[in-house]
């Protein structure tokens, strides 16, 4: 069945009690008796707060992810925490290549590749993340950037692989900023992305987020290949983000 996702990336925000306040009023609502299964809610937060996370959500239609992943499968890597561990604290989902962690982790698409391979050996499914920066977009390299990101996961994983995953187009200059890609725009990558999976990828869920909010997302899902949302920000406040969540057509 296909399926859209509504995705709550909390970073490295809250303590385990607001995280667990915050979890604890999604899953009242957003449970099999509420809401429409063709709509997946998935909450990302910190490692620290994941199996309370996990606690509060048990009973509800919520499913858990990881902000990152090791590429690594087990081993001395001080401060990693590798696939098996995440689907061990209940995880479904992995984020690999957010930009924040491209940029500030100096994480390549070669890391992110096998960031990618690791979560999907282990069980998770992969939320890949790409995105040009405004400068890569006023230089006219929006969609051979995107898709330069992408190839490097399919050399690495298999164009199948990559089609059971699921990617997030995040513009850089729209993380965090304010600033929203405008329908038009986040459609004219989403249909070059489906059209780089080709016929492998006509189900594979196509995020998108760059400060995605109530107010903003009902035209932005409403696009032919956009399938949900990655939602930073307004994924903290548990009315915004149900709101949002709600708006998206399966
Ligand atoms: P904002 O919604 O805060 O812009 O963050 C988007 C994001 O990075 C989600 O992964």
């Amino acid at each position: 069945m296909f399926k859209s996702l509504i995705v709550g990336n909390w970073k490295m925000h809250g303590t385990a009690e607001t995280a667990v306040k915050l979890a604890t009023q999604l899953a009242e609502d957003w449970n099999a008796d509420t809401v429409d299964s063709a709509v997946e809610m998935i909450v990302f937060p910190p490692f620290v707060h994941m199996s309370a996370v996990a606690a509060a959500v048990a009973k509800s239609a919520i499913s858990i992810g990881a902000q990152n992943v090791s590429e690594y499968s087990a081993g001395a890597y001080t401060g990693e925490t590798s696939a098996e561990m995440l689907v061990d604290q209940g995880c479904k989902y992995a984020l690999v290549g957010h930009s924040e962690r491209r940029a500030m982790q100096n994480e390549s698409s070669e890391i992110v590749a096998e960031k990618f391979v690791a979560a999907q050996n282990a069980g998770l499914i992969p939320i890949l993340c790409v995105g040009e920066t405004l400068q890569q977009r006023q230089d006219n390299q929006t969609v051979e950037v995107v898709s330069g990101q992408i190839a490097a996961v399919i050399e690495r994983a298999g164009l199948q692989n990559v089609c059971r995953a699921a990617i997030a187009y995040e513009p850089v200059w729209a993380v965090g900023t304010g600033e929203t890609a405008s329908p038009e725009q986040a459609q004219q990558v989403h249909s070059a992305i489906r059209a780089q999976l080709g016929e492998a990828g006509i189900s594979t869920p196509l995020l998108y987020g760059g400060s995605v909010k109530a107010a903003n997302a009902a035209e932005l899902f409403a696009q032919p290949d956009i399938n949900g949302g990655l939602v930073g920000g307004a994924s903290l406040e548990a009315v915004e983000f149900l709101n949002i969540a709600k708006l998206i057509e399966a």
